[in-house]
């Protein structure tokens, strides 16, 4: 798929960007981090985001006439909200009515502060004989002349007669974008907060932020309790499809860990599930059907078709999250069945795709999720990766956990790094996988090909008491009980040779070279605890200067914040799955080409 992308350039400060055709050119400015002013979050009711088109089409839309002088739309100025691109463009921003509140998160990105939940005190003219509207009418009144279009469900309208008579008329109206999700007595405007989830596989992580101040109050994680019905997404879809039982303890089990989440969240920053309006979730696709209680199995069979792609604005009953009673619940949305909203929120926090620089972005997994590309063209792929790097199917692998080796140097000796410090190593995490086998390749005791050197082989070398044999099979102790064998180098090999082949598909894709790209950002549970230089060694990543390899930490969870404080950020991960091209890798013949070719080490005078 290509899409051909329209040139906007943004005067005064010369600022272009290339978007798809239909986005509109408040979107667009937000893309390169441009701020145009705004109160109502892009809904086209504040009229504060006005723009003069000098050059492009000038349709007019009902809320430019709403919001705007004859003489104004006339000479070309437009709601940039509700103007959509479909030619090349050129338009004038005027300066900014107030400074917008801003914070620096994710991979140094400066994300305004602009939540989808608002807080609108207001004080409404009691109801007499001459003036006798509906309290709901009263309040969207109020509303509108503050610059707010809203609707209000049943269960917001239930308690507002109440509310209004019990509090002399003077309420904070909370908004979740154009949703009435509650009517509180008196201003309680200081009180606003959100809570971001990351719902991997393995690990579910919430924080709770102050969307008032950008804050995190605090943040918790836990297992996913579907740990035990499998590791991977495939073992949970083959739960699933024991039937409808099934899912529903899926379901229970996720729910469980996330309510769990809040509670502790709740308790340690001394705020009121009442206080919490808005939930934002991402994770892969099976995650998110598996939360939302539905069937998964499409995923895992050719042509591997999710239920749903786009981003989904819920009720928070309905998703089972305990925030506040009518809060909402959105979900991003994800690129494909294998590249997940995981993702998509990765590449909010990275910003990748929207500068001219061209990046790399990998998450190592079980599933390794690759995005490569610039504001030019951006190109993403899963890669199966077995779970060598989550540790399992590794002789002494074990999760992260304490005891585990995450780090390991050889030199004339072995140096290792134990999570929990000074304990006995029990076992090999996916970090240490990496580390010893890149170590072995530099002191000469692997070949390139993958092959360890035995004893006999290697009778001078400084460790060579520690190559043994377990069962037959060549092995590298690296502390008692505690070894590297043969096989799981293969193991390593397997996961890496289908990443990198992963990487080359892309890079082919897009006619680019090693030496073209900025830099590589490592992201994901794992993939951020890897040693840079040891993800070269083994080839996983491009031979690119190590210091372009990056480590970028829990990129899903820090996207998940930033959609959750800026309406801004989530409208453009609304529309990151129309900017991506999905490369899907088992329809490709140069895939299992690029897999054979990359499955030996690189020759270490090739780094
Ligand atoms: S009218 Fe409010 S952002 Fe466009």
């Amino acid at each position: 798929m290509s899409l051909k992308k329209l040139e906007v350039t943004y005067r005064p400060f010369d600022r272009v960007t290339r978007v798809p055709p239909g986005t509109t050119l408040f979107s667009a400015a937000h893309w390169i981090g441009l701020p145009i002013d705004s109160t109502c979050g892009g809904r086209g009711t504040c009229g504060k985001c006005k723009v003069q088109v000098l050059d492009g089409g000038l349709e007019v839309s009902s809320a430019d006439r709403k919001e705007l002088r004859e003489a104004e739309i006339g000479s070309g100025w437009r709601l940039s909200c509700q103007s959509r691109v479909y030619q090349d463009t050129v338009c004038l921003v005027p300066e900014l009515q107030r400074v917008p509140r801003a914070a620096t998160m994710g991979v140094n990105r400066l994300v305004l502060l602009d939540p989808n939940v608002r807080k609108v005190y207001v004080e409404l003219a009691e109801p007499s004989l001459e003036d006798q509207r509906g309290d709901v009418e009263r309040l969207q009144d109020a509303l509108t002349a503050e610059g707010f279009d809203m609707k209000a469900g049943l269960a917001a309208l239930a308690t507002l007669p109440g509310t209004l008579r019990g509090c002399g008329f003077k309420v904070t109206a909370v908004l979740g974008g154009d949703q009435l999700i509650a009517v509180e007595p008196g201003d309680t405007r200081d009180a606003c907060y959100g809570v971001a989830f990351d719902v991997g596989t393995t690990t579910v992580v919430g924080t709770l932020m102050n969307l008032r101040t950008g804050m995190a109050e605090a943040v918790r994680s836990t297992l996913n309790g579907q740990a035990p019905f499998g590791a991977d997404v495939i073992s949970r879809i083959s739960h699933a499809m024991a039937g409808s039982a099934a899912l529903v303890e899926l379901q229970a089990a996720v729910r469980q860990s996330m309510n769990g989440i809040l509670g502790e969240l709740y308790t340690e920053a001394g705020v009121a599930r009442e206080q919490v309006y808005e939930a934002v979730v991402v994770g892969n696709a099976t995650m998110l059907h598996l939360l939302l209680g539905i069937d998964p199995t499409p995923i895992s069979m050719v042509p591997f078709t999710p239920a749903f792609h786009g981003p989904l604005d819920l009720e928070a009953r309905d998703a089972g999250l305990e925030i506040h009673r009518n809060g909402r619940v959105q979900t991003l949305p994800l690129i494909g069945a294998y590249v997940g909203a995981d993702i998509v929120s990765g590449l909010i926090a990275t910003g990748l795709g929207r500068e001219d620089r061209l990046r790399l972005f990998v998450d190592v997994g079980t599933n390794g999720e690759i995005v490569l590309g610039s504001s030019r063209r951006i190109l993403a792929t899963a890669a199966p990766a077995g779970p060598a790097f989550e540790g399992s199917q590794i002789a002494c692998g074990m999760r992260a956990t304490e005891g585990a080796i995450e780090g390991v140097t050889l030199s004339d000796r072995v140096e290792l790094q134990v999570i929990g410090g000074d304990v006995r190593p029990r076992g090999i995490c996916g970090s240490g996988l990496v580390d010893t086998v890149a170590q072995l390749r530099l002191c000469g005791l692997l070949d390139a090909s993958g092959r360890m050197r035995s004893k006999d082989e290697a009778p001078e070398h400084p460790l060579s008491d520690r190559l043994i044999t377990v069962d037959g099979v060549r092995a590298f102790l690296l502390a008692e009980d505690v070894y590297l064998s043969q096989r799981d180098v293969r193991e390593l090999q397997f996961g890496k040779g289908s990443i990198a082949s992963g990487i080359k598909v892309l890079m082919d894709e897009l006619g680019v070279t090693p030496g073209e790209i900025e830099e590589v950002l490592l992201g994901g549970s794992f993939g951020s605890y890897l040693n840079p230089e040891s993800a070269r060694v083994i080839g996983l990543v491009p031979p690119v200067d190590v210091d372009r390899i990056l480590s970028v930490g829990n990129t899903a969870g820090e996207g998940a914040k930033m959609t959750l404080l800026s309406f801004r950020e989530r409208q453009v991960a609304f529309e990151l799955p129309d900017q991506v091209e999905y490369v899907e890798l088992s329809a490709r013949a140069d895939f299992n080409e690029s897999f054979l070719a990359v499955l030996q080490f690189p020759e270490l005078g090739d780094l």
